[in-house]
């Protein structure tokens, strides 16, 4: 834990949420464990593997997101690090990524097979209440704060925050014959089937694991709002987004198929609002392209996210709209 503490500035977990969502997790396998680099009998490196059971193309793989890669100071540039992340990489995993890396971290995946996964690298952002947003971002800049990703999630001016005065074009209207309602782990995984019609890649959730999940991302970052949206009886999507009235809420999954995915955005995009958030930011992955391009959202370069999986037909998927890999499906951290 100070190993961790001292190199990775804002680590956000405690050493029992660590304990917890590293030893104690219920998708740990041996095959695939962390790992720590020692020393005389000490501890001087670690990475942290996370693993996620899959589907693909209905056939179940293992997914392994790695995060937390550290060494201490007087041991570096001694290859720990590249050794470290090449033992996990060499893993059985089917898929391995990391929803944030270094520069160091890029060339040692990029040496090891892996590359940025560009098509979930960009964040976006839609502005609900410019007067508020615009309000909070001077009053940061008067009182001398630098204005970070809580605040400005990407890096572009929003036009969409002026609405039909600059587009010319009226934003989408809620699709009439859906309705979403607030859900918890057990009806998420009920719906799963159906609302997974479609995709080739996704994590496979169970109750328990989803469960854990929800209660680890509400303990870093606040209220989680679970909801599934029905067209008539039907389930067709899910979300999770952390709720932020009055200022940034960060979307962190969305699953829908293609046909129905924009009536689902549309309904987060109602729900955030009605809470009070100023703003819904989230990662612009592939299948969230249309509802964000009729949206006119900003769209800014963000975390550099790096993925590797041996097989072609799989990496080849997982950059296509028919793969979900989100930010709930990845890195436990501080969410912004
Ligand atoms: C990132 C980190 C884990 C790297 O650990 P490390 O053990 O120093 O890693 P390596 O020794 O494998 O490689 C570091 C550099 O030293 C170089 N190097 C490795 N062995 C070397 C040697 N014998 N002689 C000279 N250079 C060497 C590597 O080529 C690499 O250079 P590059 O940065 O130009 O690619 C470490 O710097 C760290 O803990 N940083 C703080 C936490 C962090 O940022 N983590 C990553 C984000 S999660």
């Amino acid at each position: 834990m100070g190993l961790l503490r001292a190199n990775l500035p804002g680590f956000p977990l405690t050493e029992d949420e660590l304990a917890d969502a590293t030893l104690g997790d219920g998708w740990s396998d041996e095959e695939l464990p962390s790992l720590v680099a020692v020393e005389d009998d000490e501890v001087v490196g670690f990475v942290r593997a996370q693993v996620r059971r899959m589907l693909f193309d209905g056939r179940p793989i293992r997914g392994v997101c790695l995060s937390d890669l550290v060494v201490s100071e007087g041991h570096r540039r001694g290859a720990s690090g590249a050794m470290l992340l090449a033992r996990q990489l060499k893993g059985p995993q089917d898929v391995s990524w990391s929803d944030s890396a270094t520069d160091f971290v890029v060339r040692a995946w990029r040496a090891l097979g892996g590359q940025v996964d560009y098509s979930r690298a960009a964040d976006f952002m839609l502005v609900l209440r410019p007067a508020r947003w615009i309000g909070d971002l001077i009053a940061a800049r008067a009182r001398g704060r630098e204005v970070g990703r809580e605040l400005m999630p990407v890096g572009a001016l929003p036009a969409h925050a002026a609405g039909e005065r600059i587009s010319g074009r009226p934003p989408p209207r809620p699709e009439p014959g859906f309705h979403g309602r607030d859900a918890d782990a057990a009806s998420v995984v009920e719906a799963l089937p159906a609302i997974s019609r479609g995709l080739r890649v996704a994590v496979d959730w169970d109750q328990p694991q989803l469960d854990a999940t929800f209660r680890r991302i509400e303990a870093l970052g606040g209220r989680l709002a679970v909801r599934i949206v029905d067209r008539g009886d039907k389930p067709v999507g899910w979300y999770a987004c952390l709720l932020r009235p009055g200022g940034v809420s960060r979307l962190l999954h969305l699953a829908a198929g293609e046909r129905v995915v924009d009536a689902v955005f549309g309904e987060l995009v109602g729900y955030a609002s009605a809470s009070g958030s100023a703003v819904l930011s989230g990662r612009a992955e592939p299948h969230l392209e249309r509802p964000l391009r009729e949206r006119l959202a900003a769209i800014g370069l963000a975390w550099q996210p790096v993925i590797k999986a041996g097989d072609a037909e799989l990496a080849a998927a997982l950059s296509t709209s028919a793969s979900v890999l989100s930010r709930l499906d990845g890195e436990l951290s501080r969410f912004h």
